[in-house]
């Protein structure tokens, strides 16, 4: 089935859709992005995604290109146009294009270019891989210094990705000063006794949706949280390990560095919250 896209307000067939060669988002990587799982037809955590897109937004001074309810009715058109009962919806804002390359920002009076795709995951909550559990490999975290903005520049975390296949492993944590950051795609997290260790928020990591709700949720659980700085070495000594993100959810770690987490299986706080993530989303999805 060919997929209906939507770009810059028209809904046609992904082979149809069109992007100047001088877009921003492009040339320069000038752009942000979203991406909001689907669960049962449904959208997961829609308004902490349209909060974190705006915050984007105004940190780059990107004109905001249509209201919080106009992307709403564009992705739940999408989904419904494309049959998702799982899977995800891709939100990208770009600078727009004023028809040339320049460093400066273009005038004031260009439009941003506003896109969204759907992607069709079926088995995206009943995942095997997560059932399975991660295997991590820690790099260096070479990236820019606000990563608290969702921004498409995404290679070295993509070469990150691939160090980890190389390896043999799934996916890769990233640090900084001695210190894990965050994974990929993802915020990372480790469990010893009764304690879930994170990184606090700052303008080293992004500011994980799923992150937020699951920090929420493990409190509502009595579980104890600890937000704080973390060596990759603590993280290899724990009990269990795992990431949030919203294309994974709680996706538990089971290897660090070669070196086996517990038993080497999915650990119960992580599984635990795999399950009431789900759960609850699924009761809120709009
Ligand atoms: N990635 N940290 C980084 C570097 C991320 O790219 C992501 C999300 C997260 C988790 O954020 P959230 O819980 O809001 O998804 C943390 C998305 C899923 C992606 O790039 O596909």
């Amino acid at each position: 089935m060919t997929r209906t896209v939507y770009v810059n307000g028209t809904y046609l067939p992904e082979t149809d859709a069109k992007i100047s060669i001088f877009d921003r988002g492009f040339l320069m990587s000038d752009a942000v992005y979203e991406v909001t799982s689907v669960l049962d037809g449904k959208l997961i955590d829609f308004e902490g995604h349209a909060v974190r897109l705006q915050r984007s937004l105004d940190e780059l001074d990107i004109k905001k290109p249509c209201t919080k309810d106009e992307l709403l009715k564009i992705h739940r058109k999408l989904v419904v146009i494309n049959q998702i009962e799982e899977g995800l919806v891709y939100l990208q804002v770009t600078r727009g294009s004023d028809g040339d390359r320049d460093f400066v920002f273009p005038s004031e009076d260009t439009p941003p270019t506003l896109v969204l795709f759907t992607q069709n995951k079926p088995g995206l909550a009943d995942s095997p891989a997560a059932r399975k559990g991660a295997k991590i490999i820690s790099i260096d975290d070479i990236r820019w210094g606000r990563r608290d903005i969702k921004t498409v520049q995404l290679l070295y975390p993509s070469m990150g990705k691939m160090m980890a296949k190389k390896a043999g492993c799934d996916d890769a944590w990233m640090i900084e000063n001695g210190y894990v950051t965050e994974g990929t795609s993802n915020n990372a997290y480790f469990v010893k006794g009764n304690t879930i260790v994170t990184r606090p928020l700052s303008n080293e990591i992004l500011h994980g949706i799923t992150r937020k709700a699951v920090l929420r949720m493990a409190k509502e659980a009595q579980m104890q949280i600890d937000e704080r700085l973390f060596t990759i070495e603590e993280a290899r000594e724990a009990d269990e390990a795992f990431t949030t993100s919203a294309s994974a959810f709680v996706m538990p770690v089971v290897e660090i560095d070669g070196i086996q987490l517990g038993n080497g299986i999915p650990g119960p706080i992580a599984r635990r919250l795999r399950e009431i993530y789900l759960e609850e989303s699924r009761n809120t999805a709009i």
